[in-house]
Order: structure tokens, then C-alpha cells, then sequence
């Protein structure tokens, strides 16, 4: 098995003085082809700052992003070109990133050939993609606003997994959804991770989802790595702050339980 992604010594800032906050600090990790790295902490602990590290959206202060070797915030030309495929996010609100004057093909075609090309060419890659996140190739024809919450979040996965990205970032992506349809979306993430073999990194304020998503995870406070390791370290905390997110979990004992009701574990802080 090899790494996708290797994260070392990571800071960040949101501006340009030396006295900015760090929002990030000295953070790394690493994610295996095929396995999530599940990312939890309180709200501000800069989870999303280091998804946009990690996309290349924000440039760091200190430390490196590697993805399959290649350093994210030096790439140039082919190489930038080729990391824009092959790191893909899936954002919390599908809504916001789907263009609503555009039909599902349409958007599906310009994640296939962001330099122009003809629908008739990419149909069947197009019906492929829809039947893999199972919905009906006439979705093709419609727009964003005809779909279901969950259905809209099918569709940002299809167009993420369009390009067979080798990591993919995933930032919230089912809270804003009903528990039975959170249950539907990351089963079909899963089996599609096991279909495509592609590293994740899972962020969630949902520790009773991380338990059932990520081979691995990492506990983040005030930009810092707090604990990190095997997901099983969720059932025995060897950090104070790691036990108080446990500990706020309505059931605890139930986070490594199948079905859905272990999504209800969201923290009650
Ligand atoms: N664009 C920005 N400009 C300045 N500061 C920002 C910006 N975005 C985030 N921050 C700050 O950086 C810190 C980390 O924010 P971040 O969004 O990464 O947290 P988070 O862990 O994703 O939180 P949440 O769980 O609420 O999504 C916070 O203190 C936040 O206020
Ligand atoms: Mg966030």
C-alpha cells in the first residue's frame, strides 16, 4: 500500500503579519491509498484551513504537502495541472457549488473536459458516473433545484470522482442532511472507495461517522494535533480533550456499533 498524501510540520496563517494567529500548527499526518483519515475537533480548530492547504487554496506558512510525491504548493504547469485531477473535494453545501443554469450533464462534462467537449463524446462516461453514485441517467437533462438534498450530494460526488482523483476531501459532506440519508451517502462513499481505491480525508464534527468512515484519525485543537493514530483510539482517549469529545457523545459505548444509529453521536457541545 502506498501514501497518497503526506502532511509534515504544517502551519498556517489567515494574514500576512508575524503576528498573525496560526490556525495551523506543526500538523502531519498521512493517508494510505484506499484508507480515510478521519479530521474531528471543536468548531475553529482548523480542519477546513487544512483542507485548503491541502487543495492548494491557501499557501502555507511552514511545512510540506506532498500528494503521491508530488509538493502541492510548488507544483507548476503539468504537474499543477495533474494535482487539480487528482485531488478532489466534495464540499459540504452541493447546492452552493452546483451551477444552478446548468443540467447534472453539463456540469458533468466540464469536470471531464475542462477545455470544451461534446456531450455525445462523453455520454457514456456521463451514465457511468451517474450509475455509479445510483441515479438514473435521465438526471443528466435536469438542473440542480429538481434534486433532494441527497441526491444534489450524489452528484458532487460523481463530479469529484469524474477525474479518479487518487485523494479525495471531504469537509462536512452529510451534516446537512437527515440521518437516513447520511447513512445512504457514506455507504455509497465507501463502496466507491472500495471500488476506486482512493485515499480520503474525512472531516466531521460527527464522532459516531468517523468511527464508521476512517481507518485512522486525527484530533485537532486550536490548529494543533491533539492525538492521532488508529480510529480505535476513539474507544480508549489517551488525551484529556480527545475523552471530553468522547465523553459528549450521547453513547459513547455505541460509537463502534453497526447501523445508523450511531450516527446520532454528534457532540452535544
Ligand atoms: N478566511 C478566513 N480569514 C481569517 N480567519 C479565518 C478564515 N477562515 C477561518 N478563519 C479562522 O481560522 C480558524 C480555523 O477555522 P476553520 O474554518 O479551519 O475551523 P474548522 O475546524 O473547520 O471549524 P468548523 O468546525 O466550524 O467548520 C478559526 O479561528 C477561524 O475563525
Ligand atoms: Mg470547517
Amino acid at each position: 500500500m502506498s501514501s497518497v498524501l503526506q502532511v509534515q510540520g504544517l502551519s498556517a496563517t489567515y494574514g500576512f503579519s508575524r503576528r498573525s494567529p496560526r490556525v495551523l500548527d506543526d500538523v502531519s499526518m498521512s493517508v494510505m491509498q484506499g484508507q480515510t483519515m478521519g479530521v474531528v475537533g471543536e468548531s475553529g480548530s482548523g480542519k477546513s484551513t487544512l483542507a485548503k492547504v491541502i487543495v492548494g487554496t491557501l499557501a502555507a506558512a511552514s511545512g510540506t504537502v506532498t500528494v503521491e510525491g508530488v509538493d502541492v504548493m510548488h507544483a507548476r504547469g503539468a504537474q499543477r495541472r495533474a494535482l487539480r485531477r487528482s485531488v478532489q473535494m466534495i464540499p459540504q453545501d452541493p447546492y452552493a457549488s452546483l451551477d444552478p443554469r446548468m443540467t447534472i450533464g453539463r456540469t458533468l462534462l466540464e469536470a471531464l473536459a475542462p477545455n470544451g467537449g461534446r456531450p455525445a463524446q462523453h455520454r457514456d462516461r456521463i451514465v457511468e458516473l451517474l450509475g455509479l453514485v445510483a441515479l438514473d441517467a435521465s438526471a443528466a437533462d435536469r438542473f440542480p433545484h429538481s434534486f433532494s438534498g441527497g441526491q444534489r450530494q450524489r452528484v458532487a460526488i460523481a463530479r469529484a470522482i469524474a477525474v479518479q482523483p487518487k485523494l479525495l476531501i471531504a469537509d462536512e459532506v452529510t451534516s446537512a442532511l437527515d440521518a437516513s440519508i447520511q447513512f445512504e451517502i457514506l455507504d455509497l462513499l465507501d463502496r466507491l472507495q472500495d471500488e476506486l481505491g482512493f485515499g480520503c480525508v474525512f472531516i466531521t464534527h460527527n464522532l459516531g461517522v468517523a468511527a464508521r468512515m476512517c481507518d485512522d484519525i486525527t484530533v485537532m485543537r486550536h490548529g494543533r494535533v491533539v492525538e492521532q493514530g488508529h480510529i480505535s483510539l476513539l474507544a480508549e482517549p489517551a488525551d484529556s480533550y480527545t475523552r471530553i469529545l468522547v465523553s459528549s457523545v450521547p453513547d459513547p459505548g455505541g460509537l463502534f456499533l453497526e447501523g445508523p444509529s450511531a450516527y446520532d453521536a454528534t457532540p452535544s457541545t
